[in-house]
């Protein structure tokens, strides 16, 4: 199977890429992060993938977006699934106060993803076939006060998703939207753990299952989505009191 990894340094992208070199999986790689790129490279080679390649990009260059997925497609010679997961997580408090900065946070979580999927689309259109996974979040279901500007952007690409999802379905490509709660990686290094908080390999696992067996909107662990449903049915003159 050939996999495309975009935002591939990422924690639960890292920890996906292991999953499919195990499965001896060709891929490529796509990060801004050269040196964490190679070394990422190099361990998968070595946990079996039959090849690995990778690109080096701010996926914040929307307009090189077009020329460097091609190229990446053709140097793995197909491609079977494309899987997003670059994201940044703002401090809430800083970008509602500055367009400039809640911009830049909406670009990277939402419209650079919007902007791949437009360049993707055609390739598996064309080929009838594939899936296009992408990592949203959680926040994305609800804005709430301490990281509305994120789950704002995530619930672009979440609502973009569920359309793309019906348009590609004629033309035989799967999407499915990865919605993962509390992770311990690096974006969320800060925060104290409990007992609701998973790891990246929990997550990876996951969202391999997910796309192997065609699954659409996906909360990982799978107790976010009780969480989220409560969340989502709190009437809003409480809602609009709560801090959390
Ligand atoms: N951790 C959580 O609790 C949690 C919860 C829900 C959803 N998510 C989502 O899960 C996905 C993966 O996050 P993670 O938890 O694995 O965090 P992570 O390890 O911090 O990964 C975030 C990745 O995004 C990359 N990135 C950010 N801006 C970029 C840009 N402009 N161009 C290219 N790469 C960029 C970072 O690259 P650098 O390393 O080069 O900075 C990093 O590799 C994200 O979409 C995140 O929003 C995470």
């Amino acid at each position: 199977m050939k996999v495309l990894i975009i935002g591939a340094t990422s924690a639960i992208a890292k920890a996906a890429a292991r999953i499919y070199a195990q499965q001896n999986c060709s891929l490529h790689l796509i990060a801004r992060n050269g040196e964490q790129l190679e070394a990422l490279s190099s361990d998968l080679l070595v946990r079996g993938a039959q090849a690995v390649s990778s690109s080096v990009l701010d996926l914040n260059k929307f307009a090189e977006h077009g020329k460097l997925l091609g190229a990446a497609i053709e140097e793995l010679g197909g491609v079977d699934i494309a899987l997003i997961c670059h994201g940044s997580l703002p401090d809430q408090e800083k970008v509602e106060i500055s367009f400039k900065q809640a911009q830049k946070e909406i670009n990277t979580n939402g419209l650079s993803v919007i902007s791949l999927l437009t360049e993707l689309a055609p390739t598996f259109i064309e080929q009838h076939s594939g899936t296009l996974a992408v990592i949203t979040s959680v926040a994305g279901d609800r804005g709430r006060q301490p990281n509305f500007v994120y789950g704002a952007a995530k619930s672009l690409v979440s609502t973009y998703l569920q359309g793309l999802r019906g348009k590609l379905l004629a033309h035989n490509v799967h999407v499915v939207d990865i919605r993962p709660g509390l992770v311990d990686s690096p974006m969320t290094a800060q925060f104290p753990k409990g007992p609701l908080w998973a790891s990246p390999e929990q997550v990876a696992q996951k969202i391999v299952k997910s796309i192997q067996r065609g699954s659409h909107t996906v909360y990982a662990p799978g107790y976010w989505r009780a969480i989220m449903f409560v969340v989502r049915i709190i009437p809003d003159f409480i809602f609009k009191r709560l801090k959390f």
